[in-house]
């Protein structure tokens, strides 16, 4: 006979939970008959404690048998996913996903909708005149099977990983989130119950992203990786960072527009190369080779992919756009380069404009958010625009500036001492946008 209290106490004084005592705590919480607040105080011990690699996959296995587990296995063809821990400005599912459909994978994308300074897929596409987040399975497989789409993007159902769900939103109401074993249970857990044959993790890392620091989104990315190995899905993680904004948009309808100049071969050039570097990691990992996603995207099979998912999913490809009613510039002070545009800024004031909800369930604007006229390496001039700021609701403004305030640095090259130290350049030095790639051991 389990009791939540003994197994609280056992993790709290730094205990190994047995099979046993994770497989009760985590049914009997689904079930309601384990309290919000001893859930919480468990996940609180594991933040402090941690778990073992035996621990987590249990607490993954009992989080995925809380719900159905989807199975696509039987499709005629390799199933792959992607996975981002969220960032800013980072809209790359929307070209992504009929991009690899395009090249001969079929790709079940469950998103969800953004909170705090990251946007959500869903929000995105929900900006896009008619189109459902909601598709039943049935309607799931069939759009997968379709070799012209093969391709979808949509809500997870509630009967996937329900014990997630509820301890997700705990979680984030008790200071719990922060622990590298209930983040990689709690994302795997939805991936393998999705029934994908393989799946490509993006763990950002840096100003804009979840984890700041390259370490522990190694650890992340390591815990992940072994979860899905250990579950049959075939995993790897790609490291990429996100100290500034990804691409030159964030925002809902915004992205999309971004999106859909990258389907039609141009874009910004970092959401091309991330796009096509997960693009090959996503079709190797689905066992497809010989064909070049470049190549896929400059000749518009992924624009005719995506036109065929989104009319899918009830939308209309070639309806307007929704457009913010109010608009304001922000100039460059100085002239120079720009060496720094910082990602959690520009995220926290897309967000302060009403592109993202501060709470689950707030409505978002599809118009608010940001376009981004230079990037960290461009010159600038004193009084040329930096950043446009859109919204409906313009008393947004002022807050929005406010989190703006130190988002950037401007330095005049002519000012730098040629004989400084710094290195590479003394002005500004590009980082890489890969930072490391982690797969099985
Ligand atoms: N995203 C999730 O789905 N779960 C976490 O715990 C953190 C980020």
């Amino acid at each position: 006979m389990h009791s939540a209290v003994d197994v609280i106490r056992a993790k709290r004084d730094g205990g190994e939970l047995t099979d046993a005592q994770i497989d009760w705590v985590v049914d009997a919480f689904t079930r309601g008959q384990v309290a919000d607040e001893q859930m919480s105080a468990l996940a609180m011990a594991i933040v402090w404690r941690g778990m073992t690699r035996r621990e987590t996959a249990r607490w993954t296995a009992a989080m995925i048998n809380s719900g159905k587990r989807l199975d696509f296995s039987d499709l005629p063809r390799p199933t792959v996913d992607k996975h981002s821990t969220g960032g800013v400005g980072d809209k790359i599912t929307l070209p992504l996903s009929p991009l690899v459909a395009a090249c001969g994978a079929s790709v079940p994308q469950l998103s969800g909708r953004g909170l705090g300074h990251t946007g959500g897929t869903l929000d995105k596409l929900e900006s896009i005149p008619g189109w459902q987040a909601d598709i039943p399975v049935e309607r799931m497989r069939e759009i997968l099977a379709d070799p012209a789409i093969g391709a979808v993007i949509c809500a997870a159902g509630a009967d996937l990983a329900p014990a997630d769900k509820r301890l997700y939103a705990l979680r984030d109401v008790t200071g719990t989130v922060e622990s590298i074993p209930l983040i990689a249970s709690s994302i795997m857990s939805k991936k393998i119950a999705e029934g994908t044959g393989a799946l490509v993790l993006d763990v950002k890392v840096g100003r804009g992203a979840f984890l700041k620091e390259l370490e522990q989104a190694r650890e992340l990315a390591a815990a992940m990786v072994e979860l899905g190995t250990d579950a049959g899905v075939r995993t790897v993680a790609l490291l990429t960072a996100m100290d500034t904004p990804l691409g030159n948009t964030a925002g809902n309808a915004l992205e999309v527009a971004e999106s859909l100049e990258v389907l039609a071969g141009g874009g910004p050039a970092d959401i091309v190369e991330l796009t096509v570097t997960l693009a090959r990691e996503m079709l190797a990992q689905a066992g497809i080779d010989g064909i070049d996603p470049a190549d896929a995207l400059a000749d518009g099979r992924a624009m005719d992919h995506w036109r065929a998912m989104i009319a899918a999913q009830g939308g209309d490809p070639d309806a307007p756009l929704p457009v913010a009613h109010h608009t304001e510039t922000l100039e460059a002070p100085a002239t120079g380069t720009l060496t720094r545009l910082d990602a959690l800024d520009v995220g926290l004031a897309a967000w302060r404009l009403g592109a993202g909800r501060a709470r689950q369930g707030d409505p978002v604007q599809a118009g608010a958010g940001i376009r981004i006229h230079a990037k960290p390496g461009d010159s600038v001039k004193a009084g040329e625009p930096l950043l446009t700021l859109h919204t409906d609701t313009p008393e947004a403004f002022p807050a929005a500036f406010e989190a703006l305030r130190n988002a950037f640095d401007i330095v005049d090259p002519a000012a730098v001492d040629p004989r400084s130290s710094s290195h590479p350049s003394p002005v500004f030095a590009r980082m890489p946008l890969l930072l490391d790639r982690i797969t099985a051991s």
